[in-house]
């Protein structure tokens, strides 16, 4: 199923895709995914776990590695993956046959309202415009769902080089800061339960990111 892709004042947004589309293939190397990519998944997995949730959607799933690891490890009732960029999709669909594969904007969700106990971010949060997916997340979602939201954060003064290339106007991406996010999330109706850096392999200057969690009030 496809929706509308227009997303609100975001007129870049077609690059981000674009792009994504151009290395949907080389996204699953193994390295770039264990290094990169896998930490923040893991602790996405272990939210979802803890909470208990059955309904679930994954937003700017790219090439669906979270979004099927989640079918595979949590045995939902439901999950979707859901994505703008046909490129990555595509890689996804290969994945599952079983995970609701959806090419839709995160500003505009082809799911009902309340249908959800949980919507969960990787890696992709700062290409949105945050007000208008929070409020999607906060829509689709049924009182006291959650949502899990991983994304780069790059204030460290250490992240220089991060700051400059998402400070670059021909970078089509704004990553609020942790303060930023918590206040996007409280004033689209979630309670913040948590804020913390992502665990990983590296120092985190080098991949400054953390994950927020909300719950839909
Ligand atoms: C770096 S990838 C992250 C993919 C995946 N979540 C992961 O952890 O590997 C970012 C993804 O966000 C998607 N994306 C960017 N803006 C989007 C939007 N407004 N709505 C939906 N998806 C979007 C891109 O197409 C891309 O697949």
């Amino acid at each position: 199923m496809s929706t509308p892709l227009a997303t609100g004042n975001r007129a870049l947004n077609h690059v981000v895709t674009q792009f994504f589309g151009n290395v949907a293939r080389a996204y699953d190397t193994a390295a770039l995914q264990q290094v990169v990519y896998r930490p923040p998944q893991n602790q996405v997995v272990a939210e979802l776990r803890s909470a208990g949730s059955r309904r679930i959607a994954d937003i700017g799933c790219g090439t669906g590695i979270l979004t099927s690891r989640i079918e595979r490890e949590l045995h939902p009732e439901i999950v979707y993956g859901i994505d703008a960029s046909p490129g990555m999709l595509a890689q996804a669909k290969a994945r599952s046959a079983t995970v609701q594969w959806r090419h839709a904007a995160a500003e505009h969700l082809p799911l009902a309202d309340g249908e959800l106990d949980a919507v969960v971010s990787t890696s992709a949060f700062h290409f949105f415009d945050h007000p208008a997916a929070l409020r999607e997340f906060q829509r689709v979602l049924v009182p006291g769902g959650i949502t899990a939201i991983a994304t780069m954060h790059p204030s460290a003064p250490t992240a220089r080089p991060i700051q400059r290339l998402t400070r670059s106007p021909l970078f089509p991406a704004h990553a609020p800061s942790p303060r930023e996010t918590r206040k996007l999330l409280q004033d689209a109706g979630f309670e913040v339960l948590d804020q913390r850096k992502i665990d990983r392999p590296l120092p985190s200057w080098l991949i400054p990111d953390v994950i927020t969690i909300g719950r839909r009030t």
